[in-house]
């Protein structure tokens, strides 16, 4: 069983209830490769969604992350193409997309579907910026 076997909390993952001020406790993210580098999955309740929630967990989640871990330097997470809230959600909290898997997210039913990964760094996270992948960087 994943609870049994650490996938919630043991020293490569870790879980958290999402509180809001108000609302209460809207959803759950959990941490997953702490000791390497640190991902996560973040779930609203279906009830929580669509009110610009995302963008606040996330950022708190990259808050955790970067002052809790002083030697983590990225903080990475990865979504299906047509998971569109997801994606925007990225995008408001400054992080950046590094990837774009053709094809890299099996489904059950049909063809594979693309896996979209995003990142932010560190340095961008302490100084407030947004640096853009050199995707030109060969001479
Ligand atoms: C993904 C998730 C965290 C986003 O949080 P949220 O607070 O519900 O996000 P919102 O609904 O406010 O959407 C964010 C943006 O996407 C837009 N959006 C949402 N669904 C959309 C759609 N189907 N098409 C186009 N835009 C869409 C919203 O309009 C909003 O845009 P804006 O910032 O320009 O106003 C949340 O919906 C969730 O938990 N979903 C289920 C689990 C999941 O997919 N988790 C991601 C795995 S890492």
């Amino acid at each position: 069983m994943a609870v049994d076997n650490g996938a919630y909390r043991n020293e490569d993952n870790d879980t958290y209830w999402v509180d809001h001020s108000e609302a209460g406790t809207i959803g759950i993210i959990r941490f997953e490769d702490l000791t390497s580098s640190p991902l996560f999955d973040l779930r609203l309740a279906e009830s929580a969604r669509g009110h610009g929630y995302g963008v606040h967990a996330l950022n708190e989640a990259t808050r955790h992350v970067f002052s809790t871990m002083p030697t983590v330097h990225r903080f990475e997470g990865t979504t299906r193409e047509d998971n569109i809230a997801m994606r925007k959600t990225f995008l408001a909290a400054g992080w950046v997309k590094e990837a774009h898997y053709r094809e890299g997210w099996p489904v059950s039913e049909g063809f594979a579907l693309d896996s979209v990964g995003y990142a932010v760094l560190r340095s961008d996270w302490e100084a407030g910026v947004t640096t853009p992948v050199r995707w030109d960087d060969l001479p």
